[in-house]
């Protein structure tokens, strides 16, 4: 009877921690472990990059701190690989996903989203001298991309050939390398990943002005999350409306476009 007793009991603990697991955070439950906990890739800047230190820095992290200062609770951040994101966060793992989430409707289906804070647009990267000038030249060609992102979307929906990389910066490799003729990015990113490049003794990227797509970057929550999306959708709406957003885009040195510029 002991032993069954105790089996009943190592059961119960155990479906008890597979229910916790599987908690989406809410307000109360971040307010009350004290700390948020975000998910990110940080190998998108200039909003989210991790420094030599192990630190990650990045203007969604700023608003993050902000946000979590404002909450009341500490910032923590987990090092998450893209396509993994989202699944954390809808199984708990996570109590949000901050890494340059662009909204689509396919992903409202399985997220809740804050309003977005900034629109952004995909870019074509190519090497210096490549014969592709614009979108027209990409048919037929090899293009990389982020695995999960919305990148890959679009150029599996454009009928586009892709290879796919967990790292944004493998894919970046794989058109400096010549194992892919372009790569396609978000269009600040691009900026970014291309000036440091740029910067070294090796092959030169340049960024094709023509841009494929208009994308607004939001953070995502569990279904369910709902109250918890309700307190930071008002403290990022009011960063966007007091112009701190905006600032902190000057300090990355990032141009800055509102997401009211869709309307
Ligand atoms: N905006 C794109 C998307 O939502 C790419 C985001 C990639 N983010 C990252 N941290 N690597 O799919």
């Amino acid at each position: 009877m002991k032993k069954f007793i105790g089996f009943m009991l190592c059961a119960m603990m155990i479906l008890t921690a597979a229910f916790a697991m599987a908690d989406v955070a809410t307000l109360s439950s971040v307010k009350d472990k004290g700390e948020l906990v975000i998910a990110s890739s940080p190998d998108f800047p200039p909003f989210e990059s991790l420094q030599g230190d192990g630190s990650v820095t990045g203007i969604e992290i700023d608003i993050m701190e902000t946000v979590a200062e404002k909450l009341g609770v500490k910032l923590t951040i987990e090092q998450v690989n893209f396509d993994s994101i989202l699944l954390g966060v809808m199984n708990g793992s996570y109590d949000m996903g901050v890494s340059g989430f662009s909204v689509t409707e396919e992903r409202k289906k399985n997220v809740l989203f804050t309003d977005p804070y900034c629109l952004a647009a995909q870019a074509i990267v190519v090497v210096e001298g490549s014969n592709i000038a614009s979108k027209a030249d990409l048919d037929g060609k090899m293009i990389s991309v982020q695995s999960g992102t919305t990148a890959e979307l679009f150029c599996l929906q454009n009928g586009y050939t892709i290879d796919t990389y967990t790292a944004n910066v493998d894919a970046e490799l794989a058109v400096l390398n010549g194992t892919v003729d372009a790569w396609v990015i978000d269009d600040l990113t691009a900026a970014e990943m291309v000036a440091s490049n740029n910067a070294g003794n090796g092959k030169k990227l340049v960024i094709l002005s023509e841009a494929m797509t208009t994308e607004p970057y939001a953070f995502a929550f569990a279904k369910g999350s709902d109250d918890l999306v309700g307190a930071i959708n008002y403290i990022v709406n009011e960063m966007v409306t007091d112009g701190t957003i905006a600032a902190l885009f000057e300090k990355y040195n990032a141009p800055y476009t509102s997401p009211a510029a869709a309307n």
